[in-house]
């Protein structure tokens, strides 16, 4: 059961799924990316031929909502029912639905609850937990709280240096939407009390993640 929990929150592009997995794979925690569900939800509603700003519907559907998430680094997998939607939940189709599905705080709370049943379950010491409110609302209390960061330019330069030329301004736009759209619901931009920047604008991966296990070993050191 795991007693160790970190907390990661940042904005899109700031790398902090690969580099919360890579630290987890370091340290043998669990990972949990929180985005994940919120994307696995944006999927179902599509599939369903539900409106993703039908939220009255949305919430009433949720108890049918059958999702699950590996929480293993190294076996990482999303579903819905005995569906594998771990590659279908980054299609643009889900990237445009989910802000508007993340936006309604039924829904938040019932994934909320979901996260910290997973968080509490989880089969290793230790799981780093990312997202945007972890540090705030899900795990406020946890030990190991920080925000990753990257200037706009760089985590736009690392998401179009992913993909071809064309599409590249469209995917930097979106992500800009995207952002602004989900800090009017919770405010990941700014370090709460007691939480530790970490900026990886001037970071390479590797450094990004020796950084980020230096926070997770001086704060768990503390306590
Ligand atoms: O990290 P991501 O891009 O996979 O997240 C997908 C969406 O889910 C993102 O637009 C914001 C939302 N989200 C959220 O509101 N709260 C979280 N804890 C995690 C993600």
């Amino acid at each position: 059961m795991a007693e160790i929990f970190v907390a990661i929150d940042g904005p899109a592009g700031s790398g902090k799924s690969s580099i919360s997995k890579q630290a987890a794979r370091r340290l043998r925690y669990n990972y949990l990316d929180t985005g994940a569900a919120y994307r696995a939800l944006a999927w179902w509603v599509l599939e369903r031929g539900m409106s993703p700003a039908d939220s009255d519907a949305i919430v009433e559907a949720l108890p049918d909502w059958d999702y699950d998430i590996g929480v293993d680094p190294d076996e990482y997998f999303v579903t819905v029912g005995e569906t594998d939607i771990t590659e279908a939940i980054r299609e643009p189709r889900v990237s445009s639905a989910v802000s508007g599905v993340a936006r309604v705080p039924e829904i938040r709370e019932h994934v909320n609850a979901l996260f910290r049943s997973i968080m509490r379950s989880a089969p290793r010491d230790g799981i780093i937990v990312e997202g945007r409110d972890i540090t705030t609302v899900v795990a406020p209390d946890a030990p190991v709280r920080i925000l990753l960061t990257a200037s706009e330019e760089v985590r736009m330069a690392r998401r179009s240096a992913e993909l071809t030329t064309e599409n590249a301004t469209e995917v930097a736009d979106q992500l800009r939407k995207r952002d602004a759209a989900d800090s009017r619901v919770v405010d990941f931009m700014t370090a709460a009390e007691g939480v530790v920047t970490v900026d990886s604008t001037t970071l390479n991966f590797d450094q990004t993640v020796d950084a980020v296990l230096d926070v997770i070993r001086q704060q768990t050191a503390r306590t």
